[in-house]
């Protein structure tokens, strides 16, 4: 599949590689290392590395610059999983490339994703993991996916200004497509989130937040 012209990023940089998105006005990942932030809130919140075994599934909306995927390709090692990721304005591979200029450690395994982002494939491999991602609106998307996820990291844009990532309608969708005893993720504690979360089935909690945040959100469906 080819990446289509007229649904791309709409992108102003911070400080010369921090992609903020003039469409969401919102910036991609926390200013403040979006690395470690992506290790506390979508790994330790999801219980990972320590669950991961072969096969295992994770799911993600809002694909980005790639980081948290490239942060699950060092945390997994040799451990052949699945990442399924759902986008819809992707970034070019200039961007995320200068993006990632400020996570050296994530850019030092990019290269094989990378290289296919630029030649259009949105399937992958990047080190023992198969990657995926799916181009078009996840409210359209995410109903038709065939599969059902171990782990999601939710990372849309702020609720308050990407609201139609974080819906009801939406987090039920999440909920189908979790398997028994799968878990969900995400750097906010917006009410109405966690609320259609909690009514979509999942065993909501609050837990610490990354860098000063005071709360993230994350839960398992029973
Ligand atoms: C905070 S960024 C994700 C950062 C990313 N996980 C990373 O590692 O760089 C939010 C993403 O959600 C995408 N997005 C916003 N609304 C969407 C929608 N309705 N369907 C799919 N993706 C959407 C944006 O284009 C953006 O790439």
């Amino acid at each position: 599949m080819t990446l289509p012209d007229q649904s791309q990023a709409a992108l102003d940089w911070r400080d010369g590689s921090t992609p903020v998105s003039t469409r969401f006005d919102d910036p991609y990942f926390s200013l403040a290392n979006g690395l470690a932030e992506t290790r506390h809130v979508f790994l330790a919140g999801n219980g990972l590395p320590e669950r991961l075994c072969p096969g295992f599934q994770i799911a993600e909306l809002g694909f980005g610059t790639g980081l948290n995927l490239l942060a699950t390709a060092i945390a997994a090692g040799d451990v052949p999983i699945r990442f399924t990721s759902f986008e819809a304005f992707p970034m070019s591979a200039p961007e995320i490339a200068r993006a990632l200029t400020a996570f050296p450690e994530a850019l030092a395994v990019a290269a094989p994703f990378l290289e296919a982002w630029g030649q259009g494939r949105t399937r992958f491999s990047i080190g023992a993991i198969e990657a995926e991602v799916i181009l078009g609106d996840a409210r359209q998307t995410l109903p038709a996916w065939q599969g059902r996820a171990d782990a999601w990291f939710l990372d849309g844009f702020s609720p308050a200004k990407n609201p139609e990532l974080w819906g009801e309608d939406l987090m039920a969708e999440v909920a189908r497509h979790t398997a028994p005893g799968g878990t969900f993720a995400t750097y906010t504690a917006a009410g109405f989130v966690r609320r259609g979360l909690a009514a979509a089935g999942f065993a909501v909690e609050r837990a610490p937040g990354h860098a000063g945040k005071r709360h993230m959100s994350r839960g398992v469906k029973p």
